[in-house]
């Protein structure tokens, strides 16, 4: 038992979730930071904030998910190589079109939706609270970012065709 009443072998599975969740946060960080620099054309000033503005919340949660791995006793994985072999979201190649870096964010973000909703599921099996309070408004705030990213996509495929 730990100071927080967890037994080791069952809170393990929780901050292996926990693990992966922030190396595909960190991924997902860089991807938005290549997208911010790299964003050129009408959208510039949209898209260009919008980036930083997601990247900046995107720091806050990993700092946020390292010290919950802390908080159980554990260590946060603290190495870019590790984040890439850990993580599944995919570093982003330089992409040109606007677009398409939406759409990648929006890939991201399915990625890391399921990825949180694996840290509920594995907090639930052993009542950790306090993991499933966090993953639940990272994971309600990815939903409401990645509906507004939809409606985006949504907006320019019409105004391509028209
Ligand atoms: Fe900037």
């Amino acid at each position: 038992m730990n100071y927080l009443g967890f037994r080791n072998e069952e809170i393990k599975p929780v901050v292996n979730e926990l693990n992966k969740l922030l190396s595909n946060y960190h991924i997902y960080y860089q991807n938005l930071r290549n997208f911010h620099w790299n964003i050129k054309g009408e959208n510039f000033f949209d898209l260009h904030n919008q980036f930083e503005e997601l990247y900046n919340d995107a720091r806050l949660k990993i700092d946020e998910i390292a010290e919950r791995i802390l908080t159980l006793r554990h260590r946060p994985i603290s190495r870019f190589s590790e984040y890439l072999e850990v993580g599944s979201v995919v570093e982003s190649e330089m992409l040109e079109q606007d677009r398409e870096m939406v759409l990648t964010i929006l890939e991201n973000h399915q990625i890391l939706i399921e990825n949180l909703r694996s840290v509920i599921e594995r907090a639930g099996k052993v009542n950790d609270e306090g993991t499933i309070d966090m993953a639940g408004s990272f994971l309600e705030n990815l939903e409401k970012k990645s509906w507004m990213l939809d409606a985006w996509t949504a907006r320019a495929s019409k105004s391509v065709e028209v």
